[in-house]
């Protein structure tokens, strides 16, 4: 999912642009603003987290950009060029290294585990909205 900041940064297409290029593909992809119920469901596990509040009020600030990408061994793939949590500590050459601005900023929100993905998957989009194609050679 690009966060806010990623949306009205207009680094929407460039982040898109690099799981594309790295061979990975886009199943769904839907613009929306996320109501206060949905942040809370979808971080549920930070509930108790000191930062909590300000992570919903953060992720519903704004229009994200919430996706849905497959590749082979996509998720820790995309982990890998997503980066550390606080930019600070993201490398260089990763999304986050080379955009975020801090640990609420930081562009990106990837899935952790297949898990995860399922379930936060199914709060974003129906079945419907998945789309199932084949790439060229
Ligand atoms: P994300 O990958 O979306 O998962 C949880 C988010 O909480 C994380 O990215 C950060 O944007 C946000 N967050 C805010 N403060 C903290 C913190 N102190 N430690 C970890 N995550 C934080």
């Amino acid at each position: 999912m690009l966060k806010p900041d990623a949306v009205k940064r207009r680094l929407a297409g460039e982040v898109i642009g690099r799981f594309e290029k790295r061979g990975l593909k886009i199943l769904a992809a839907k613009m929306m603003v996320i109501n206060k119920e949905l942040a809370e469901t979808h971080y549920g596990e930070h509930a108790e987290k000191p930062f909590f509040k300000d992570l919903v009020d953060y992720i519903t600030s704004g229009p994200v950009l919430a996706t849905v990408i497959e590749g082979e061994e996509c998720i820790s793939m995309i982990r890998k060029m997503v980066g550390a949590t606080n930019p600070q500590e993201a490398d260089m050459g990763t999304i986050r290294g080379d955009y975020a601005i801090d640990t609420g900023r930081n562009i990106i929100h990837a899935s952790d585990a297949p898990d995860s993905a399922k379930r936060e998957i199914s709060l974003f989009f129906d079945e419907s909205e998945i789309c199932e194609y084949v790439l060229p050679d």
